[in-house]
């Protein structure tokens, strides 16, 4: 066992010093050819999200170049690819959290549900409602598990104590989170587990209703089982929710997703059914990234 995991730490795809001048070649032609095309299999799935010819600058900064991908309904949809390429910012601009970053530009359209998100009019509590996140660190309020899941109700209103008992449980049974914290509703939440900390930011992006999860490496910050568990999670929600999962994980990608966007430089490269990006990829610059040539 140890044998072979240090094997394959030595692997030359994976030692960092015997890699590197090959590692630097690779990303320095990949990185001027990254403006391309997307190699596009289109899903057959009806679509929820669409975005069409996406530009997103901060600043200077193009982080988002030109990016139309379809996301399927009640599908997983994973995006991947080196650090800095736009996952997050792609994310992030499904729901317009980019709206509280100064200095952003955004051109083009992000399509929900056949509507413009960045249209007049657009009711930007609403829309984060019915696109809810989850982010990398769980980010728990400082406050009993109940209140936790409670807050989003609360805020918007209109709901009586018993109809906010009922949600909470539901979304923590969402959660996968229930068992484990039944009997114990009124302690703070900073008390959990990270893993556990994570279902319950789970849970309280449910308890509003959401009709799309976005999630942004959900599992990066927790151990293998609590990661694992994470996932089964996903495996679930996907009957009644459309997910967005940004991972960095290639594993994670093919066991949790559907489909799969590349990313790299802020364009997406190559988009299509998880296994047939991953068995046949139709960029070679996808294939580079998942063989671990770089990234
Ligand atoms: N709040 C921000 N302000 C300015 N630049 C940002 C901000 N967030 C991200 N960027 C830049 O946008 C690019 C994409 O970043 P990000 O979307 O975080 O990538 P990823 O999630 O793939 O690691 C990077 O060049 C990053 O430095
Ligand atoms: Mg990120």
């Amino acid at each position: 066992m140890s044998q072979q995991n240090s094997s394959l730490n030595n692997s030359p795809l994976t030692t960092v010093s015997k890699d590197g001048a090959i590692k630097r070649v690779n990303e320095e032609r990949l990185l001027t050819s990254a403006e391309t095309v997307t190699k596009m299999r289109a899903p057959t799935a009806p679509l929820k999200i669409q975005t069409n010819t996406l530009n997103i600058y901060y600043g200077a900064n193009h982080a988002i170049k030109s990016v139309s991908m379809p996301i399927p309904e009640k599908q997983v949809t994973a995006l991947m690819g080196p650090s800095g390429c736009g996952k997050s910012t792609f994310l992030k601009s499904l729901n317009r959290m980019l709206d509280i970053i100064p200095d952003t530009h955004i051109s083009g359209e992000v399509l929900f549900d056949n509507k413009n998100v960045y249209a007049h009019g657009i009711d930007v509590v609403e829309l984060r409602q019915r696109l809810g996140m989850v982010f990398q660190r769980p980010n728990p309020f400082p406050k009993s598990i109940f209140e936790n899941v409670a807050y989003g109700l609360k805020i918007m209103g209109g709901f009586s104590r018993s109809e906010i008992a009922d949600r909470v449980e539901t979304s923590l049974r969402g959660a996968a989170l229930w068992d484990e914290v039944q009997n114990r509703l009124n302690q703070s939440a900073l008390g959990l587990s990270g893993g556990q900390q994570q279902r319950l930011c789970i849970a309280r992006a449910l308890a509003v209703a959401p009709e799309v999860l976005l999630m942004d490496e959900p599992a990066s910050a927790l151990d293998p089982i609590a990661t694992l568990k994470i996932e089964d999670l996903i495996h679930e929600l996907r009957q009644q929710y459309t997910i967005v999962i940004v991972t960095h994980n290639l594993q994670q990608a093919t066991r949790v997703s559907q489909y799969t966007g590349f990313f790299l430089t802020g364009a997406l490269i190559e988009f299509g059914p998880t296994a047939d990006v991953f068995e046949h990829s139709l960029d070679e610059r996808t294939y580079d990234f998942i063989m671990g040539r770089f990234g």
